[in-house]
């Protein structure tokens, strides 16, 4: 058995041996282990038995690469493209899942600090996306977002029960799901929440959103100017009566927490003071190009932990949603430098920014080296605090997922849907 000191102790002393120096491990350093260790090592985890060794072996590689780079980029680059470092567990390309960071939510319940997100934005079927599911467990993933309109719950509901029976227990997953807009009806929620447990073949969820705060609907795959002739600005008496249909489900045991998504500070406050149960976590757009810096920090000072969807800037979104004002993080020249700086692809960055910055990053993909490569930015060493400020500049406050659908009124702007001035659009 050893300890995470003992793991910190051989890191030291690597590091004092190869910089012929008696100071301990840079902060950055130091950071990025206690960030991706864990605390503690059970002696009859096989997982964490392989760890020294293959820190050891990581070691080993390192100083036969090249002993004339530096320690700090030498550490950095090799963990961020050497999976025999990340991979704790020893064998094969995969992150041990007790490295992968949590947070811990108001229930003091500890949440995966990354998820896969299920959202094939009807290029994707659904078969490729519950086989993604699998693949992403078998590398490590624990968190998966999903949601009734993706139309996908029934096969992803076949992936988690591969899982299960893989080995992997159910407490160990966390499963998200959402109500859509057109099941506010107060009969509806429950049966609503129901039938995704259903398709999910789960007996609870660990997290039920409200997908939208509002009950519009529209038909898959119409273009955006469709409106639903019966749409409504937001309501908020009528939301309460849906959200209380939400808290049932957590009286029922049916889900653990329920959240909110494409929720704006004026409804949340609302919510927050009318709510017998609050909000764990609200789902929102987040990426390099769109922080929201001061609404997440408000969320956060809530106690409700942000959930970060379209993290790499939502690269393959339909053609129908997309805006010539629009920008990609990925092809910004920051995060493309720092990206190579580190040896990653700029997604991996905008993924790796995101679990830094605070909020859960939730990356869809459904290719096998990507997911493990978005797994593995969040258990590698932390972006320096300089990398971090440059990346806070490059933010465009540039919303990709505006939800023009949704509008009520003819003449409208989707920013009516987004409360920019701090009220709520009748
Ligand atoms: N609450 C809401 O209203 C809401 C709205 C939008 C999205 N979401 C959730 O957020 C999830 C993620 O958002 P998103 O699907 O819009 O987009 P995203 O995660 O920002 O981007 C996904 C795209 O990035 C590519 N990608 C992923 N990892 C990569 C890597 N390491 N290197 C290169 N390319 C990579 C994927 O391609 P490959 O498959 O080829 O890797 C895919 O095309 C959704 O799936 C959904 O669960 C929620």
């Amino acid at each position: 058995m050893f300890t995470y000191h003992t793991v910190v102790s051989v890191f030291t002393q690597f590091y004092r041996h190869e910089n012929s120096c008696s100071s301990s491990l840079p902060a950055p350093i130091l950071g990025g282990l206690q960030d991706t260790l864990p605390q503690s090592y059970e002696p009859d985890d096989k997982l964490h038995q392989h760890s020294l060794r293959s820190i050891e072996r990581g070691i080993q590689r390192k100083r036969e690469v090249d002993a004339a780079l530096p320690f700090h980029s030498i550490f950095h680059t090799t963990l961020m493209q050497d999976t025999s470092i990340f991979n704790v567990a020893g064998e094969g390309s995969r992150v041990d899942p007790h490295r992968v960071p949590f947070r811990t939510l108001h229930s003091g319940a500890r949440i995966p600090a990354i998820g896969l997100g299920t959202f094939g934005s009807d290029n994707v079927s659904g078969e490729q996306i519950a086989r993604a599911t699998e693949e992403a467990a078998e590398v490590g993933f624990r968190h998966f977002d999903c949601a009734s309109v993706y139309d996908n719950e029934h096969l992803i509901g076949g992936a988690i029960k591969n899982i299960i029976q893989s080995g992997i227990p159910r407490d160990q997953l966390w499963i998200n799901s959402k109500l859509w807009n057109d099941r506010h009806g107060e009969d509806d929620v429950v049966a609503a929440c129901q039938k995704s447990l259903d398709d999910l073949g789960l007996d609870y969820l660990d997290l039920y959103f409200v997908h939208w705060p509002f009950p519009n609907f529209h038909a898959k795959g119409v273009d955006v100017s469709s409106r639903d002739p019966h749409a409504r600005p937001y309501i908020h008496e009528e939301f309460m009566k849906t959200w209380r249909q939400m808290e049932r489900l957590v009286d029922e045991g049916l889900v653990r927490h329920i959240g909110t998504s494409n929720m704006t500070r004026a409804k949340l406050e609302l919510l927050l003071r009318d709510c017998r149960i609050g909000p764990a976590c609200n789902e929102m757009e987040l990426h390099p190009h769109f922080q929201q810096s001061e609404f997440f920090e408000w969320v956060r000072s809530q106690n409700i932990m942000p959930i970060g969807y379209s993290p790499i800037g939502s690269p393959a979104r339909p053609q129908r949603d997309r805006t010539e004002e629009d920008t990609a993080p990925i092809e910004d020249p920051l995060i493309v430098q720092i990206a190579q700086k580190h040896g990653v692809h700029p997604a991996t960055l905008c993924v790796k920014w995101g679990q830094q910055r605070g909020q859960i990053p939730i990356p869809f993909s459904t290719n096998p080296k990507n997911i493990l490569a978005n797994l593995q930015a969040v258990v590698s060493p932390p972006l320096s605090d300089d990398e971090m400020r440059r990346i806070a500049d490059v933010d465009r406050n540039c919303r990709l997922i505006k939800g023009q659908v949704f509008l009520w009124r003819d003449g409208q702007d989707w920013r009516d849907l987004w409360d920019e001035d701090g009220t709520i659009a009748p």
